[in-house]
């Protein structure tokens, strides 16, 4: 079990699980780009590229959420481990080892817990859907809030969840809080 968590922590590294490459979502009205300019460097961290989500309409900043998230989930982020290395693709998780994102309202109801279950990582005995796990998820509280912010979104409305979004604001405020205990 833990060797399994270690060699998933291997692959992830050798792998380069954690880089990004993608270039962020133009937004539309800033489709035009400055003559002028020479082709950009490559893309910014897309966490720089991040637009200012408390301005943005619901519908818009669900969708910006939504997107980033799936990308964080599966491919990772500077600062975090692609989800999908445990989690899996489905979400399903590895029974005994990883637990599914089908998950629990307990657990992931709340905004500000399921930030922090992200930020601070998670160890102990937790029951998910009946089965019991007691595995050690790694902490990734050094992504940004808006990439935190993104692939929990992402998670709460995937995998037959329907929890709703979630703001950078509550990942700001799961940071100024201890750990989440979960059971
Ligand atoms: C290295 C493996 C690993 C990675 C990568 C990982 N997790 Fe986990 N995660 C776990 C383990 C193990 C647990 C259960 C910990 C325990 O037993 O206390 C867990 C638990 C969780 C839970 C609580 C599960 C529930 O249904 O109650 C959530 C939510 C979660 N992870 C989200 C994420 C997100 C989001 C990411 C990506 C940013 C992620 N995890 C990346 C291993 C991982």
């Amino acid at each position: 079990m833990r060797n399994f968590i270690v060699l998933s922590f291997l692959l992830t590294a050798a792998c380069g699980g954690g880089e990004k490459s993608e270039a962020p979502p133009a937004e539309p009205a800033a489709a035009e780009a400055p003559p002028a300019a020479e082709p950009a460097p490559a893309a910014a961290p897309a966490a720089e590229a991040a637009p200012d989500l408390a301005a943005m309409p619901e519908a818009d900043r669900t969708a910006w959420l939504m997107k980033r998230g799936q990308e964080v989930y599966a491919q990772g982020a500077t600062g975090g481990i692609a989800c999908t290395t445990c989690h899996q693709a489905d979400g399903n998780g590895v029974p005994a080892a990883f637990p599914p994102l089908a998950g629990q309202k307990d657990h992931m109801g709340d905004c500000v817990k399921h930030a922090g279950i992200v930020i601070h990582g998670l160890n102990g005995e937790i029951t998910v859907n009946g089965q019991k796990y007691n595995g050690a998820m790694p902490a990734q509280g050094a992504m940004s809030d808006a990439d935190i912010a993104a692939v929990i979104t992402y998670e709460r409305q995937s995998f037959g969840n329907s929890f709703g979004p979630c703001l950078p604001a509550d990942v700001a405020k799961a940071r100024t809080l201890p750990a989440p205990v979960l059971k």
